[in-house]
């Protein structure tokens, strides 16, 4: 294998999705390894979680900051620092600047609770239920300055049930978040796809798994 790609997770919270980057990582043939964790909130339950685990966790708090500008400079510093190649947003509740996306263009990765370009922003699983959507799911893109858009890597579905509530529906969605994102990054950090013209290209032809229909045929 070829060196292991450096990863930098930025969280604002509980780090479920970080938590499934660092189990994923910890697997020997696994092509990326995370450096350090960053929150943005001192209180995040995600920090403890990266410090247990061994890895390198601190908080930058945005509210100390004059300026989103200062932020993101001593958030940049902090992670070159680490020397890390590839950024993974993993509930980071923050938007940021053009001029810091625009630094880590096609390095910086988010995971969104639903299928883009749908319901981008927040309660995206009360208003995919509104919706009457038959089929939600998460998706792993690039950041753009653009909040929740970007050339999409990967993406999965998931059905949404008649009686799904919100929180119904967003433990569905997490727990096929906790697959993609590592999918996701395994991806990127072996080199097997480019971005052309805004979408994300495979290098390698890859063939379809059986489709998921909801409601389902039977
Ligand atoms: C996830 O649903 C993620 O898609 C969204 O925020 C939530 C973060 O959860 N951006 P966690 O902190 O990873 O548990």
């Amino acid at each position: 294998m070829s060196q292991r790609k450096r990863v930098g997770v930025l969280i604002s919270g509980r780090g479920s999705n970080m938590s499934s980057l660092i189990n994923a990582c910890n697997k020997p043939d696994y092509p990326a390894v995370i450096t350090l964790v960053i929150s943005n909130n001192p209180d995040a339950p995600g920090l403890k979680i990266a410090t247990q685990a061994g890895i390198a966790a601190r908080s930058i708090d945005h509210k100390t900051y004059p300026s989103r500008e200062a932020f993101e400079a001593d958030l940049d510093t902090a992670l070159k620092e680490a020397e890390v190649d590839l950024i993974c947003n993993a509930g980071f509740m923050r938007l940021l600047t053009n001029s810091f996306v625009e630094g880590w263009r096609d390095k910086q990765l988010n995971i969104h609770p639903s299928l883009l370009p749908a319901f981008k922003g927040l309660h995206t699983h009360e208003r995919a239920i509104e919706a009457g959507v038959k089929l939600s799911g998460c998706t792993v893109h690039f950041v753009r300055t653009e909040m929740d858009a970007g050339p999409i890597i990967a993406q999965a579905a998931v059905p949404v049930l008649p009686d799904d509530t919100a929180d119904d529906l967003a433990a569905r969605v997490l727990e096929a978040e906790h697959k993609l994102y590592p999918h996701a990054l395994r991806l990127v950090a072996s080199d097997q796809i480019q971005v052309e013209g805004e979408k994300v290209v495979l290098k390698n032809s890859w063939q379809a798994a059986d489709g998921l229909f909801s409601p389902p045929i039977v």
